[in-house]
C-alpha cells in the first residue's frame, strides 16, 4: 500500500466515525508547505458543508477519531479545517526501508488489472510523420510503459491513416513511375516531396486526376494490382515511421499498427446498426447522426456525418468501428486517445454516438487525452525556416549534435565514443522530456537551449543528478549499501528526502489514472532538488557507520528512483556525464 493510501484510509475511517457521509472524500495529499507537516487532508470542509456543521467542529471530531498511533507524531487542525499530519521519523524510516528493499521501489502491481487500449502516434501515411505525431508518440509511449509497469494489459493501437482518396493519387503517381521502369526508391525517401509532386500533378493535369480517381475506385473494389501498389506505398511509409521510433526508443512495433483500413469491411455494418438504433437521418443527401448535446448557440445541432451522398465513409465512421472493436472484441476497460486537442469535437462526437448506439458499454471508459500544438520560438506552429514540415529524423540528429557539442565542451577528456553515447542519451532524452514535462494540454514552445540546459526541469539535469549520485559510490570506491543497512532519520533533510522517496509509488499511480506524465517529471525534478539539499547538509562519506550506511541508502534510493522514473518516461540514463 502506498503511504498515501494508508493515510487516506485512516482518514476516511475517521471521517465516517465523525458522522460524515460515506461519499465524502478525505482529499489527502502531500503537504503543500513544510509548516503544514507531511500530509494534509482538505476533505473536512466539503463534508461539513454537507452535514451543516462548522468545519472546525467536524475537524475536531475527525482528529479525535483518527487512529495514527505509532505513525504520526502530530496531527493538527489549521485554518478553516485542514488536517495536517506530521509523521514520526522512526516510523517513516521503517516504511521507506521497505520501499527501498523492494525492487519496484514500492510501486505495487495492481490487484485489478485492466485491459487498456492506447491509441497513439497514428501518423497519416500519405505524408511524412510530423511534430504533432511526435507529441502523441512520446506521450503515448510513456503512458503505455507506466500502465504496463502497474500490471495492466496494454494493447497499443497505431491507428495510422492509410485510406482515403489521397491514396488513389499517390499510388497512381507511383504506378506511373514504375510502369516507366523508373526506380522510385529515391522519390519515396522523401514522402513529403512525393506527396507535393503528385498533388501538383493532380491539380494541374486533368488526365492524371481522372486516373487517380479511377485508382480510388479500383482500390476500394479490391483490385489486386492496386492493392499491391498501395501496400508497397504503405509499407514504405511505415518504415519511415519505424526509423523515428527506433531513434526515439519508442516501443511501437509493426504488429501494433491497426490502420484505418482494417475497419473497412465493418463500415457498412456500422451504418446498418446506427440505422437499426434509429439514430440515422438524411441531411442534404448524407447520412448523419443528430445529438442534442451538440447544439450550438443558435440551437442548431452540429451533425456527425456518417456516410456521404456518394457512398463514401468518413473519419468518424472508421472511429466508430474502432470504438466498437475495442470495446466488444478486445473487451477494453479503458481506451486512451492520445490525440491533438484540435480533434476534441471529433472525438466527443464519436464517443457520444458510440454510447447512443451502445457500441461501448458504460463500463468501458473512453478518454481523450489531448495535447496542444508544438510552437517554434517565434510563437507560431513549429516549422522549418522555409515554412515546411520539420523532418523528424533531422530534428533528432540536431538534438544529438547539440548535445554532443555541450558534452564535449564540458568533458573534453572523455573518449569520443563515450561522448557520443552521452550525447545520444541526453539529446533524445531532452526532446522527449521537454514534451513530457509540461502539462500536455497547453501548446508548447520548442526551444533547444531550454531543453538541453543542465539546470532546471530538464532531462540533462535529471540524468546529471543520477550520474552525480553514482559518482559518490565511485569516488568512495564503495559497494552499494549492504543488506543490513537501515535507514535512520535524524536530520530534517534526511526526513524530507525519505518522504520524497516514499512518494514515488503514489506519483506513478496518479499518472496511470490521470494520464499526465508531467506529474512524474515534476516529482523527479523535486526529488533531485531535495537530494541536492540533503547532500549539501548531510555529509555522506565523512559520516560514521551506521549513519553513513543509512545515508548511502538514501543516495542509492535516489539514484534508483530517478533511473526507474526516467525509464517509465522512456528516457535513458548514463553512469557518467
Ligand atoms: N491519423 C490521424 C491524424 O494524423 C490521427 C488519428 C487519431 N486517432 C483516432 N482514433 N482518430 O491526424
Amino acid at each position: 500500500m502506498t503511504l498515501r493510501h494508508l493515510l487516506e484510509s485512516r482518514l476516511t475511517q475517521a471521517l465516517q466515525k465523525a458522522g460524515a457521509p460515506s461519499e465524502a472524500p478525505p482529499m489527502l495529499g502531500p503537504a503543500t508547505r513544510p509548516e503544514f507537516g507531511d500530509y494534509q487532508g482538505n476533505g473536512v470542509m466539503g463534508a461539513a458543508k454537507k452535514m451543516g456543521l462548522k468545519p472546525r467542529e467536524l475537524a475536531e471530531k475527525v482528529v479525535a477519531a483518527l487512529d495514527l498511533e505509532g505513525i504520526a507524531e502530530k496531527v493538527e487542525i489549521a485554518g478553516p479545517g485542514f488536517i495536517n499530519i506530521t509523521l514520526k521519523s522512526a516510523w517513516l524510516a521503517g516504511y521507506v526501508n521497505g520501499v527501498l528493499a523492494d525492487e519496484r521501489l514500492g510501486v505495487a502491481t495492481t490487484a485489478a488489472p485492466q485491459t487498456v487500449v492506447v491509441d497513439y502516434s497514428h501518423p497519416n501515411l500519405a505524408k511524412e510523420m510530423h511534430v504533432g505525431h511526435l507529441r502523441s508518440t512520446i506521450i503515448g509511449d510513456a503512458l503505455v510503459r507506466i500502465l504496463e509497469f502497474l500490471g495492466h494489459r496494454v494493447i497499443r493501437h497505431n491507428h495510422v491513416g492509410d485510406w482515403g482518396t489521397q491514396f488513389g493519387m499517390l499510388i497512381a503517381h507511383l504506378d506511373h513511375f514504375e510502369g516507366q521502369g523508373q526506380d522510385v526508391s529515391g522519390e519515396l525517401a522523401d514522402l513529403e516531396e512525393f506527396y507535393r509532386v503528385s498533388k501538383q500533378r493532380f491539380d494541374e493535369d486533368a488526365g492524371f486526376a481522372r486516373i487517380a480517381r479511377e485508382y480510388v475506385v479500383r482500390l476500394q473494389g479490391g483490385d489486386p494490382n492496386c492493392l499491391e501498389v498501395w501496400q508497397r506505398f504503405v509499407g514504405e511509409s511505415l518504415s519511415h515511421c519505424e526509423q523515428v521510433y527506433a531513434r526515439l526508443g519508442v516501443t511501437l512495433k509493426r504488429e501494433d499498427v491497426r490502420p484505418e483500413s482494417a475497419y473497412n469491411d465493418d463500415l457498412p455494418c456500422v451504418v446498418e446498426d446506427l440505422r437499426k438504433a434509429g439514430l440515422l437521418r438524411q441531411s442534404q443527401g448524407a447520412l448523419c447522426v443528430f445529438l442534442e448535446e451538440f447544439k450550438d448557440k443558435e440551437g442548431e445541432i452540429t451533425p456527425v456525418i456518417i456516410q456521404k451522398s456518394d457512398g463514401a465513409y468518413l473519419y468518424a465512421t472508421t472511429d466508430l468501428a474502432a470504438v466498437r472493436y475495442r470495446a466488444r472484441q478486445l473487451k477494453a476497460d479503458r481506451v486512451l486517445y492520445v490525440v491533438d486537442a484540435r480533434q476534441d469535437l471529433h472525438l466527443r462526437q464519436v464517443f457520444a454516438v458510440a454510447r447512443a448506439a451502445d457500441f461501448a458499454p458504460a463500463s468501458c471508459s473512453l478518454e481523450h487525452h489531448a495535447f496542444g500544438t508544438m510552437m517554434g520560438r517565434d510563437g507560431k506552429p513549429f516549422r522549418t525556416r522555409q515554412g515546411g514540415t520539420v523532418k523528424l529524423l533531422e530534428l533528432l540528429d540536431e538534438a544529438e549534435a547539440r548535445a554532443f557539442a555541450l558534452v564535449s565542451e564540458k568533458n573534453p577528456d572523455l573518449a569520443e565514443e563515450e561522448r557520443r553515447q552521452i550525447a545520444r542519451v541526453a539529446g533524445i532524452g531532452s526532446v522527449k522530456y521537454a514534451d513530457l514535462s509540461l502539462n500536455r494540454t497547453t501548446d508548447y514552445l520548442f526551444d533547444w537551449d531550454k531543453m538541453l540546459a543542465l539546470d532546471g526541469n530538464t532531462a540533462p539535469y535529471l540524468q546529471y543528478s543520477y550520474a552525480r549520485v553514482q559518482s559518490i559510490f565511485r569516488r568512495g570506491d564503495l559497494e552499494a549499501p549492504g543488506a543490513q543497512a537501515r535507514l535512520l532519520i535524524a536530520e530534517p533533510a534526511e526526513k524530507t528526502l525519505a518522504l520524497k522517496l516514499a512518494h514515488f509509488a503514489e506519483t506513478v499511480e496518479g499518472v496511470a489514472s490521470e494520464c499526465y506524465p508531467n506529474m512524474l517529471c515534476a516529482y523527479l525534478y523535486s526529488l533531485a532538488e531535495t537530494f541536492m539539499r540533503f547532500y549539501e547538509t548531510c555529509p555522506v562519506l565523512k559520516a560514521e557507520d551506521p549513519v553513513r550506511q543509512s545515508r548511502l541508502l538514501l543516495c542509492q534510493g535516489t539514484a534508483r528512483t530517478i533511473r526507474t522514473g526516467l525509464g517509465l518516461l522512456g528516457i535513458e540514463t548514463v553512469e557518467r556525464m
